[in-house]
């Protein structure tokens, strides 16, 4: 029987690598769309040498929508996943035309290709970015979305909207939007992991680095937070579970089970984890001394956010398998493999 095909926009990136290898292990055929904007062809030889399988790669920007188009006229492919953007929220405010144009366009032209090719299952690259700073604890996808407060945040809602827009104009299109929550770690082969360019803005990339002796002193921004021990509480979701994830949606939709044309899920564990929390988990499991110091809030930070990933548990069949512990472990793994 000829196995289904997924179209893996981004594929190259650090989500994207690590859903290939899942796709791949579930039984999926992937063909990758990158233009290495913010990523290496290591990752996809490292998808490759963890498969055993030659994953097609073809180099095209998204944005240019006459390229794109040669993409579907060379493969054949039902489902598609959008994981190509920019992230840098900070980078979003410098250059927001940037963001706008990248993360909007590349996603149109993927969605008007995909009509026009006939191609119906779409799953979407979304964030916990959507819910800002919320009133309430853990946050369902009922949670309201708040106002964004970054240009890469305001991408997000934008995406989810022209989704949202497109499956009740094209109701033959069927989209899912997956909010993760704070993706942390790398495959257990340490053989594709997170890759910052520059000077890490997330925190496990910096703490690994610091562990490293690349970076001098991590500092965490704010200890003086309304939480237990003072500093801001994430869900750190592993890499690999987040993959998981996609699968289950690519397999919901290819098996007809999507009880709407367009449906949002947070991807996240249900635990909240403080940075303080981290770093000493990061230290024990490791066995490593990291040089930390507390240093002033970051501007726009928000105090807390977790999730409810029920709707996931019960509607996708999935859940987070992997402790904080192991994904920790995998992080450290991985930045050591860097040398
Ligand atoms: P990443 O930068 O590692 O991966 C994105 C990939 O897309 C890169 O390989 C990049 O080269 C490629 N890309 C960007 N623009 C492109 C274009 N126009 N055409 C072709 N390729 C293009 O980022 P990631 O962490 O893997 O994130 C993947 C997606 O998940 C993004 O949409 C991001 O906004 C979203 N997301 C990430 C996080 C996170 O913390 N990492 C959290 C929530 C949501
Ligand atoms: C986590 C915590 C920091 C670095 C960002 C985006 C969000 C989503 C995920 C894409 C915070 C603290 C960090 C450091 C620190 N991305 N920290 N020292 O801010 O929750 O979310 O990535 O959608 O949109 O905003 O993640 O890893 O930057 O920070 O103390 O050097 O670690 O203050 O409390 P964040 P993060």
């Amino acid at each position: 029987m000829k196995k289904e095909c997924v179209l893996v926009a981004g594929g190259a990136g650090y989500i994207g690598s690590h859903t290939t290898v899942e796709l791949i292990e579930a039984g999926y055929d992937v063909v990758i769309a990158d233009n290495l904007s913010n990523s290496e062809m290591r990752a996809v030889e490292g998808v490759r040498k963890i498969t055993g399988v030659d994953v097609p790669f073809v180099q095209v920007d998204c944005c240019d929508k006459e390229a794109f188009r040669q993409l579907f006229e060379q493969y054949t492919f039902d489902s598609a996943i959008h994981f190509a953007a920019s992230k840098a929220v900070g980078e979003s405010v410098e250059k927001p035309m940037l963001y706008y144009r990248n993360n909007l366009l590349s996603l149109m032209n993927l969605v008007e290709l995909m009509h026009e090719y006939g191609r119906h299952h779409l799953v979407f690259s979304s964030s916990c970015t959507v819910y800002g700073e919320p009133d309430k604890q853990p946050v369902t996808e009922l949670t309201p979305r708040k106002e964004a407060t970054s240009p890469y945040g305001n991408t997000k809602q934008i995406s989810e909207d022209i989704l949202r827009d497109t499956v009740k104009a094209w109701p033959e299109m069927k989209a899912i939007a997956l909010r993760y929550f704070n993706p942390i770690g790398a495959h257990p082969s340490a053989l594709i992991g997170e890759l910052p360019r520059g000077v890490p803005q997330n925190l496990v990339p910096y703490v690994t680095q610091t562990a490293a002796g690349i970076r001098k002193c991590l500092s965490v921004f704010g200890d003086d937070y309304p939480t237990p021990d003072g500093s801001c509480i994430r869900d750190y979701i592993d890499v690999t579970d987040l993959a998981k994830a996609h699968v289950k949606a690519i397999d919901r939709m290819v098996g007809g089970k999507n009880k709407a044309g367009y449906e949002v899920f947070n991807v996240g564990t249900g635990r909240g984890v403080s940075v303080l929390e981290l770093v000493k988990g990061f230290e024990r499991v490791n066995g490593v001394k990291l040089n930390y110091k507390i240093a002033p809030r970051r501007a726009g930070d928000i105090i807390a956010i977790w999730a409810d990933p029920t709707l996931a548990n019960e509607e996708l069949g999935w859940r987070a398998e992997r402790t904080l512990d192991e994904t920790l472990a995998s992080a450290w793994r991985w930045q050591q493999s860097l040398k």
